[in-house]
């Protein structure tokens, strides 16, 4: 049976697929159920959109985000999701998280009528993911499924162009698999519970959070340039990432990001700093007087790709085939048969 997504019926709205190789396809809607103008970028209102525009923002946990790094150690909030999701996709599309750890974008997809796809490595992380889905919800309409597999086989669960926005936070190459010092905790709290824990997410081989800075890289080039052609033209993906330092030195994962990424075919477009000292306390001196760095901890880099937009040939909207397959920009496939763009800003996500 020919499905919105897949080809196959393979799934409840309740139930995560593991079907046999082959017989991956995911049956999930990618269609939007609003009813904005077809160039809006997103469902979102101009006043969020002004705070959207804003370089750096600062998001609350809240009770139901999971911040006991026993459970898991590097969770972001449900906020941060929200606010990527809100801003970039509309009402019925599709969200997808490559490393969704504890299910977090998943929650957020639901909360705001989304649907969603999320894969991890760890079975222990997408169990729980799949417990935070049973929240009780408004919207009843849409799926999120947490899938128990390596962010390298993505590309055999969903079909091209049907996902509207990554949004996710991988692994930080080999930077958890040390033990940790807590240096940036003040006197009795830095030999808390964690001192000299080590907090690797697992010891599996596919694992990225593994592997040295330069094979991460590698492997982020083929994972990304293996979802590329699943997102829908000018479609965004937000990669949530620190740096670290390491023996007095500067591991710059966000440019070796934005270096795979770039290789890998997509357009990097706006940073926005996660301004986190608002959910850090008790910090610790580092450095003084004569070594000067920022504490990793105080921020993060949202770092915003898109795959590129169909690029118009001779002026009017008519897609580079030579790039783009001749496929339909995404945006423009409901509008070239309806009004005229709005603005020139509306023509691009
Ligand atoms: C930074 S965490 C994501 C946390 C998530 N944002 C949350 O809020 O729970 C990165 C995740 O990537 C997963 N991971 C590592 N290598 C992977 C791979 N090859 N494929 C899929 N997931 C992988 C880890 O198990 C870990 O949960």
């Amino acid at each position: 049976m020919e499905t919105s997504v897949g080809l196959r019926l393979t799934g409840t709205a309740k139930q995560a697929i593991q079907p046999e190789r082959g017989e991956r396809f995911i049956d999930i809607s990618h269609r939007r159920t609003c009813d904005c103008p077809p160039s809006h970028i997103s469902c979102t209102d101009a006043k969020s959109w002004i705070k959207g525009q804003l370089g750096v923002w600062q998001f609350n946990y809240n009770g139901r985000d999971i911040r006991d790094k026993k459970v898991h150690p590097a969770t972001f909030p449900i906020a941060l999701a929200r606010r990527w999701i809100d801003l970039l996709t509309h009402r019925g599309e599709l969200v997808l998280d490559p490393f969704v750890g504890t299910g977090t974008t998943l929650v957020a997809a639901q909360d705001s009528g989304r649907n969603a796809v999320g894969f991890d490595l760890h079975p222990d992380y997408i169990q729980l993911a799949r417990e935070r889905l049973q929240q009780p919800r408004l919207d009843t309409r849409t799926q999120q499924f947490a899938i128990n597999a390596d962010a390298r086989e993505i590309p055999e669960y969903l079909p091209s162009e049907v996902v509207s926005l990554i949004v996710t936070s991988p692994p930080y190459a080999n930077l958890l698999n040390r033990p940790r010092k807590n240096k940036s905790r003040r006197g009795q709290e830095r030999r808390n519970d964690q001192y000299l824990k080590v907090e690797q997410y697992s010891s599996d081989p596919r694992d990225l959070g593994l592997l040295e800075l330069e094979q991460y890289a590698e492997a982020m080039a083929l994972i990304f340039g293996g979802l590329l052609p699943l997102l829908k033209l000018g479609a965004h993906c937000v990669i949530d990432v620190p740096d670290m330092w390491w023996e007095d030195r500067r591991v710059t994962i966000h440019v070796a990001l934005i270096e795979a990424l770039r290789k890998a075919g997509y357009e990097f477009r706006n940073t926005v700093i996660w301004d986190r000292t608002n959910i850090v306390n008790r910090v610790g001196i580092f450095g003084w007087p004569n070594n000067y760095i920022t504490m990793g901890t105080t921020f993060e880099y949202l770092l915003d790709f898109r795959r590129p937009p169909g690029r118009p040939t001779n002026g009017n909207a008519t897609p580079d085939k030579g790039t783009d397959g001749g496929a339909i920009p995404y945006g423009l496939e409901a509008r070239l048969d309806s009004e005229p763009p709005s603005s020139e800003l509306g023509r691009h996500r």
